[in-house]
């Protein structure tokens, strides 16, 4: 069974992303070493309402393991149930609580980042989740709400609640996205708390997690934006970490395939037309720069088939 105690160090993880981490981008990323895969955030209440879209966002593939489920919610007798039933249905390796997301249709509803400000709810969500669940329950959450100190204390809680592990997105839910991430406030995480801790945000190069690594003590990295178009970089990540060097070079053939078998994968599940078109969005990470990058997007985003996509990236077509 899998355990984050005894999970091999450092970890190396893609991150939950909203629309991005699907079935069909966590097997790209597992194509290429990723060792674990967090899936998108899906919602407690949904979930316990047995919405079938939101059960469908849990399903995976076995080679995505090990896969942690996010989910989201305020009210600790749905978050349990929820995570009940995704355990029951799906068996996901772990389960992960969404405690930072920043975006206001959620915080309005005192989900994600929002529970970073009541400390008592957040308690009885992961203990109630704990109790309903066999395997871990891990917990994504921010610096803070608007103090960057207030993951001190809050990252005690999460784990005399029971977490077993914590990763810390280095920013606040006040600066969203802007400035840049604080690794060394995520170390004074890791010094209080001795379950594991991931450090979360700017991991966007595989040299980045060096310092990230160094400056937090952490156990791990979880990796979001830097993955996209980029399934690549977990590896070559963990051949830094390890050797101080990359040694998996991506050149364009690479790559090339990379879209042609994510397209395909996305065809499978969701039929050509609607396959190609939700690939429009991890079109434009895999062709951010680099050159006829603009022609290149140009003609992916008014392709409708594998057919047209192909005619867009192939060399000899081009
Ligand atoms: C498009 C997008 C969707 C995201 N969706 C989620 C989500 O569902 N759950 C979550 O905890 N974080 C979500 N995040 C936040 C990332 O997991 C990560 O914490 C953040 O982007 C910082 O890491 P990065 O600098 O590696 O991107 C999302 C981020 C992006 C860019």
């Amino acid at each position: 069974m899998f355990s984050w105690k005894t999970a091999d160090k450092p970890i190396v993880a893609l991150s939950p992303m909203a629309d991005m981490t699907d079935s069909e981008f966590c097997l790209i990323a597992k194509r290429f070493g990723a060792r674990i895969v967090f899936r998108e955030m899906v919602s407690s209440e949904a979930i316990v309402r047995l919405n079938d879209k939101t059960l469908e966002m849990c399903k995976f593939e076995e080679a995505e393991r090990p896969i942690i489920q996010q989910i989201f919610g305020a009210d600790p007798d749905t978050m349990a149930e929820a995570a009940r039933i995704v355990e029951e249905r799906f068996h996901p390796d772990g389960i992960d609580i969404n405690m930072g997301c920043p975006v206001y249709k959620i915080t309005s509803n005192f989900n994600g980042a929002a529970l970073m400000k009541e400390p008592e709810r957040a308690a009885e969500i992961i203990r109630k989740m704990k109790a309903a669940i066999t395997v871990p329950l891990s917990v994504k959450i921010r610096l803070g709400w608007s103090d960057p100190r207030e993951c001190l204390d809050f990252a005690k809680v999460v784990e005399d609640a029971g977490a077993d592990l914590i990763t810390v997105h280095g920013r606040t839910k006040a600066q969203g996205y802007s400035g840049v991430a604080d690794w060394k406030m995520v170390g004074e995480v890791k010094k209080r708390v001795s379950i594991p801790v991931l450090v979360n945000g700017d991991v966007h190069t595989p040299e980045a997690a060096l310092p990230a690594m160094e400056q937090s003590g952490a156990d791990g990295t979880l990796v979001a934006r830097g993955a996209l178009g980029n399934p690549w970089i977990l590896k070559q990540i963990e051949e830094v970490l390890k050797d101080g060097k990359v040694s998996t070079v991506i050149d364009e053939e690479t790559r090339v395939r990379t879209v042609i078998e994510h397209t395909k994968l996305m065809i499978a599940r969701h039929g050509e037309t609607r396959g190609v078109t939700l690939m429009r969005k991890h079109f434009a990470w895999y062709f951010k720069g680099g050159p006829r990058s603009k022609e290149i997007r140009m003609r992916l985003n008014q392709a409708a088939s594998l057919a047209d996509v192909e005619a867009a990236i192939l060399p000899e077509s081009r």
